[in-house]
């Protein structure tokens, strides 16, 4: 090309525009091999960008092709065991603290040896059997102090809480899936809902009428009932020019506007910012995302989850404690800058949370927790942000990286695709680690409301209306058990199951799979993406799905034994795939 040419404005566009896809290219590359490094995978830990979120899961994840229950998904129960649902106990009280030091010396040991970093199954025991160890209530400044007192939500009141409310934030960018249903269900499952709010941040910068579109998105009209009842606020996420740093009193300030390198500046009333000059930025929503959680847990504190998390029990002991600075560790990886963001928690206001800010100002607006982490640890405040490993959050990360190490987690999961898997032996180590009693399994199975009974014992009070139901299929014969010789046994289609059921013939039989054993004792499971897959029938994420209905219908009990008094909610939509 020679130079004449080069000049012309066409010519020079076209030089732009290559130059500008070299970049895009550039910048691909370099994450890809930078993650791959860093974290031996390709598969982010970050919400999806907007464009996977809608393609439909062509994939081919099962072996013979076909998904279809071949005629029998009416057909089958549930379960084929009745779930004990209340088994956490009761909610710890609104002042409940859990002693971080504690926690960390459990399931990390030393920082620098972490011997005791990969026994996960142990951190998991420990967290669901020592309650008392981690959990106090503080003798002086409790939290709830000059609180009214606690008055439970009902169906158009959230209720009061007796102590300081915790803001959720979640974002998002794209239609409401069944993913976004799937935290927002879990939150409700199991969260101290008077006590908490939960704020859904929508780009405005991809779509400036994400408010209003998910105040229509099928999937998430559902909801607005709890929107209504303020639960749920939809808020608007645009990427900020500044963030407020540290606000003025009364008369600071001197009318000039002071650099403070490094794009900090006191304002002319003495308010002092930091600018984030976005030219800087990519805007991948991977990106946004990172950056979201810091600017709102700044703003705002409380606890950021991605939202390809599942919530599994009450996170207030973890968020109000003073100095409540946490996040994960990434995997089994040994470095204490190893952070992951996936799940974190901020001081509002605080010194941690503006350092977090201006680093990533230094570093060129960049939130990754690869960064980020490097940067707490260089400047010595790594104590101060709290690391939880794989246990509290994310419990199989680790291990299936290296695997027979250690003691597997129930279930014994070796990637993150086997919680969506539901085929007979689909997933050859599910119960390896389990070592508790056998469920009995019920003969015919059990459906709906039958499938999750109050609490441990013979008692199901609440349930008054299916007693004689559930004493029914007390009295017939267990599957394989050893009540062969009761006579009293009603005529029924064999085995006990519906007429034209074949248990032996349907791809996705129902089996013992309940939440109590998903992880107990973990406060979260991750899902690690997989946007667009979607979970056979009976695999561990259909269970939790059918868990969350049977208690959000009013009809079965959470992990704290709590009934359900909001309005009424749809349930989720069934996969037409699997029919
Ligand atoms: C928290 O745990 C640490 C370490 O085990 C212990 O020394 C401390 O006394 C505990 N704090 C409370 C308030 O229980
Ligand atoms: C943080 O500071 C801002 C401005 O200084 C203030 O508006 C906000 O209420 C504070 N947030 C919390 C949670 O204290
Ligand atoms: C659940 O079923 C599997 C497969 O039949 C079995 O290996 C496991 O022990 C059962 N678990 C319980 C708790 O009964």
């Amino acid at each position: 090309m020679d130079k004449l040419d080069s000049q012309r404005p066409a010519a020079r566009a076209l030089q732009t525009v290559r130059n500008l896809l070299l970049a895009v290219a550039l910048y691909t590359v370099l994450t890809a091999v930078l993650q791959f490094f860093f974290y031996g995978s390709l598969t982010s830990t970050h919400p999806p960008r907007p464009t996977n979120q809608h393609s439909s899961s062509s994939s081919t994840d099962s072996p013979s092709g076909s998904k279809s229950s071949n005629g029998y998904a009416h057909l089958r129960p549930d379960s084929l065991v009745v779930a004990n649902d209340a088994y956490m106990g009761t909610r710890p009280h609104v002042d409940t603290y859990a002693n971080f030091t504690r926690l960390v010396e459990v399931c990390r040991g030393s920082i620098t040896s972490l011997e005791r970093m990969k026994y996960v199954y142990d951190c998991m025991q420990y967290l669901i059997e020592r309650k008392d160890d981690y959990y106090y209530i503080p003798t002086e400044n409790a939290p709830s102090i000059g609180y009214p007192s606690y008055v439970p939500s009902s169906v158009n009141d959230i209720g009061t809480c007796n102590g300081p409310i915790i803001p959720y934030h979640i974002w998002w960018s794209g239609k409401c899936t069944w993913r976004v249903e799937l935290f927002i269900k879990s939150y409700f499952h199991s969260q101290n809902l008077p006590c908490s709010r939960l704020n859904l941040w929508l780009d405005v910068d991809v779509n400036p009428n994400a408010v209003d579109e998910m105040m229509r998105d099928p999937g998430f009209v559902r909801f607005l009932p709890l929107v209504k009842r303020g639960d749920i606020k939809l808020r608007e996420w645009k990427f900020p020019a500044r963030v407020l740093l540290r606000q003025a009193n009364d008369g600071e300030g001197n009318g000039k506007i002071i650099k403070l390198g490094d794009g900090a500046y006191i304002d002319e009333m003495g308010n002092e910012w930091l600018e984030f000059s976005t030219r800087k930025m990519t805007f991948l929503p991977v990106a946004v995302s990172d950056a979201v959680r810091f600017v709102v847990l700044h703003y705002e504190g409380g606890v950021y989850c991605d939202m390809d998390n599942v919530l599994l029990r009450d996170l207030r002991p973890l968020l109000v404690p003073p100095n409540h600075g946490f996040a994960e560790r990434w995997g089994w990886y040994e470095g204490p800058w190893d952070y992951n963001t996936a799940i974190m928690s901020l001081h509002p206001n605080s010194s941690l949370s503006q350092h977090f800010l201006k680093g990533a100002v230094k570093m060129g607006i960049n939130f990754h927790p690869y960064i980020i982490g490097r940067l707490v640890y260089k400047d010595g405040r790594g104590e101060e942000f709290t690391m939880f490993e794989d246990g509290f959050f994310d419990p199989i990360w680790g291990q299936f990286n290296t695997p027979g190490v250690t003691r597997c987690t129930v279930p014994c999961l070796e990637n993150y695709g086997q919680a969506f898997l539901g085929r007979k032996n689909a997933i050859p180590k599910d119960w390896k680690a389990y070592d508790g009693p056998k469920f009995e399994e019920i003969d015919g199975g059990v459906s709906g409301n039958d499938a999750g009974r109050n609490s441990d014992g013979a008692k199901n009070t609440g349930r008054s209306a299916y007693e004689e139901d559930w004493s029914d299929k007390r009295r017939r014969r267990r599957r394989g058990g050893a009540e062969e010789n009761d006579n009293n046994l009603q005529p029924r289609a064999p085995a006990g199951f519906a007429p034209g059921y074949d248990i032996d013939k349907d791809p996705y039989p129902p089996n013992n799979r309940t939440l109590e054993n998903f992880f107990r004792g973990a406060y979260a499971y991750h899902i690690h993406n997989q946007w667009a897959k979607h979970p056979e029938p009976n695999s561990w994420l259909d269970m939790v799905r059918k868990t969350h209905d049977g208690f959000l219908n009013g009809n079965r009990v959470n992990m704290y034994g709590e009934k359900w008094n909001g309005p009424q909610l749809v349930s989720y939509d069934p996969f037409p795939e699997f029919n």
